[in-house]
């Protein structure tokens, strides 16, 4: 007798294996409505006219998954400490990003870097200021990783512990309905790919909803003048109007003075590449709301756009590989006049896009 309760019991578990999701993986005829999700459709529907959002075939956009990387992204259940979130460094009130030069991290440790923002995630092909990964999946895992040290067996015990979670990822990525890493860096990545920006006042201007004031008219020209600002070389793209040219995505805009290319403090993409010739080159940040997220930069050196149109006017610093599309370089800087300065600063701010960080659906669900 003694001998059959375990013989019992394997049983009870083998009959209880028989009903394994597992074995009913992926059919479409399952009545088990908890495993089926709904497609995503919150794109606004001009995101199609200028913007090309790049979904992975094996993540695609579902309703439960968006929900379940928002929660995840405010939710410091993630982190080794419980204590950080993503929303912690990117907030959406400075543009998805921090207000400091660096950002506390677990164990409160400095991010080496100032934090990014998280703005037009869906049309980026290289991700963090070195461009080191290429997927936005595999920026969610590094990003795990490096700021908030996820260990994921522990994330995981604390993730099955609450239904609500446990409901959301059966929802979202079917069966077998278990929490792994493969699928909190995918849901999260869904809900960053629905970060589309639509609504500035230039925008508007472009559907013809708005007209540009003349200060900010013609701050739009000296955007694009090759002689006065030159920026639309890095920080335009054509059509896609995401203020970050997709096709360069990386450049080095004479920031710092060194003699040789070794001497970069920061390499930059150089650090992920090992070409010394892409030290102290850095991703192109997008002007969409740079207004709400300073300090500027990679290290946050300048506290104010002021700041920034003095350093392309007047100050640029020599280094070997200074991006060739600085036209001026050898005069250190375009040198506009005070007006003009103010006049490129009026432009930059109709880049703001208040509808984007205040939307609903982007912010704190557990509040
Ligand atoms: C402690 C602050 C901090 C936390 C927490 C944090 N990040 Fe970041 N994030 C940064 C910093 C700093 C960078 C730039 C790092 C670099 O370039 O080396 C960055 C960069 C990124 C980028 C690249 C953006 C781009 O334009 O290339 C993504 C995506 C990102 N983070 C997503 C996340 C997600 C998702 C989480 C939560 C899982 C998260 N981050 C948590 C500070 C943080
Ligand atoms: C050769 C390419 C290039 C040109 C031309 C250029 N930029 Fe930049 N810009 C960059 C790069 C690269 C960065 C990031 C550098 C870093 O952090 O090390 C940057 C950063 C910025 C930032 C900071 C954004 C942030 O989130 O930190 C602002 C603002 C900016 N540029 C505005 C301008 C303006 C205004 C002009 C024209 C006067 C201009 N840029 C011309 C390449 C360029």
């Amino acid at each position: 007798m003694k001998k059959l309760i375990p013989i019992a019991l394997l049983l009870t578990l083998f009959a209880a294996c028989k009903q394994d999701p597992k074995i009913n993986n992926n059919n479409p005829n399952d009545p088990d409505s908890l495993y089926q999700s709904s497609a995503y459709s919150g794109f606004p529907a001009l995101t199609n006219r200028y913007r090309k959002i790049i979904i992975p075939a094996d993540n695609p956009m579902t309703a439960e998954g968006v929900a379940l990387g928002r929660m995840l992204f405010y939710d410091p259940v993630l982190s080794a400490d419980s204590t950080v979130s993503c929303a912690s460094c990117h907030n959406p009130r400075f543009n998805f990003s921090d207000s400091t030069p660096t950002s506390k991290q677990v164990f409160g440790s400095l991010t080496k870097r100032t934090t990014q923002v998280l703005i037009d995630m869906g049309v980026q092909k290289r991700f963090f200021w070195d461009g080191r990964k290429s997927t936005l999946e595999d920026a969610v895992a590094d990003a795990m990783q490096g700021e908030q040290h996820v260990n994921y067996v522990f994330a995981k015990n604390k993730l099955e512990a609450q239904q609500r979670y446990t409901y959301l990822f059966k929802k979202a990525f079917g069966r077998p309905g278990d929490v792994t890493e493969d699928k909190i860096k995918k849901a999260i990545a869904q809900f960053l790919r629905t970060f589309v920006s639509y609504n500035s006042k230039f925008d508007k201007f472009m559907r013809g909803e708005a007209s540009l004031t003349t200060d900010e008219t013609e701050g739009f020209a000296i955007f694009n003048d090759n002689n006065r600002g030159d920026c639309f070389h890095c920080h335009a793209d054509g059509p896609y109007l995401t203020f970050a040219n997709q096709t360069l995505m990386f450049a080095n805009n004479a920031l710092d003075s060194v003699n040789f290319l070794y001497e970069f403090e920061d390499k930059g993409l150089g650090v992920f590449t090992l070409d010394e010739n892409d030290n102290g080159r850095f991703k192109i940040p997008t002007l969409r709301n740079v207004m709400l997220s300073p300090p500027y930069m990679h290290d946050g050196r300048f506290s104010t756009i002021e700041e920034v149109v003095v350093h392309y006017s007047d100050s640029l610093k020599y280094s070997p590989n200074v991006d060739p599309l600085m036209q001026r370089f050898n005069d250190r800087g375009v040198h506009i006049n005070q007006t003009e300065k103010n006049q490129l600063i009026a432009f930059i701010k109709t880049l703001t896009d208040t509808t984007f960080i205040n939307k609903p659906e982007y912010q704190n669900p557990f509040k």
